[in-house]
């Protein structure tokens, strides 16, 4: 055969899996059976820098005690500044509270992308700069961007937006991802079922949240109800 003919006939010989090995990675096999095998409960939680970054930790700790649901997280920069500032911790401890940690500025890690199987996320608590490029769909780290994600694919995103008073563009913010989809949970504390401390308060927000995720606990009191003596007053 002259050189020639033998360089013509080289590409019919070359299969896609030897041009490319994607390809053949791509390829079923047969072997291997389509079922894969089922994964845990997971959800992100992110730590923003508004004040109340407790209920992050508390989520956080709540998810350790449950074996079933792998936690993944994110803390901002002012997120580590507000640790240090209401709870005397640093990013390495609240970061050995969860299963999975990642760098914010990773832009490229599994759940900037929607094929990361995830129950939805968490923003706890949400600042007005991280609504308002949610809002917008500014995926400028990693937290918005897999917020981002989880609108897109239609999974459950919670915003523990923090601010007070609220200016237009926070209303306006909060409308939009309503819009979209996500649910605008305000860590406002109720008191008809009496707390009597601040970790009382803390559980039963985040009690509420966990619900939102069908997440069984006993951090709520279940309202059962007026007390008898109260509706006789009326
Ligand atoms: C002590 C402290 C408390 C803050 N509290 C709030 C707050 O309650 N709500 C808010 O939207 N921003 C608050 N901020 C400002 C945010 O941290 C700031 O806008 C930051 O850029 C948010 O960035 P992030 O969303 O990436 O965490 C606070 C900042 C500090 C230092």
């Amino acid at each position: 055969m002259s050189a020639t003919s033998a360089e013509h006939a080289t590409p019919l010989l070359l299969s896609p899996e030897s041009v490319n090995p994607l390809v053949a990675a791509a390829r079923p096999d047969p072997s291997a059976g389509t079922r894969a095998r089922p994964q845990p409960r997971r959800l992100i939680v992110a730590i923003t820098g508004a004040t109340g970054v407790a209920y992050g930790v508390r989520l956080l700790q709540f998810m350790r005690e449950m074996p079933e649901i792998e936690s993944h997280l994110l803390i901002s920069d002012a997120g580590v500044l507000n640790l240090h500032q209401e709870l005397d911790m640093r990013r390495k401890e609240v970061e050995a509270l969860a299963d999975v940690s990642y760098n914010v500025r990773d832009v490229g890690a599994s759940i900037a992308s929607g094929s990361f199987q995830s129950d939805g996320m968490i923003v706890a608590p949400c600042s007005m700069k991280t609504l308002a490029a949610v809002a917008n769909g500014l995926s400028d780290n990693l937290i918005t961007r897999a917020a981002d994600v989880v609108l897109k694919e239609r999974r459950r995103l919670t915003l523990m937006v923090r601010e007070t008073p609220f200016n237009l563009a926070h209303l306006r913010n909060m409308t939009s991802v309503t819009e979209m989809g996500g649910i605008i949970f305000p860590p406002l504390p109720g008191f008809y079922h009496r707390p009597k401390s601040i970790n009382e308060m803390i559980d039963h927000t985040v009690g509420r949240v966990l619900d939102l995720y069908g997440i069984t606990h006993t951090l709520t009191p279940r309202w059962a109800g007026m007390k008898a003596d109260s509706k006789m007053d009326t």
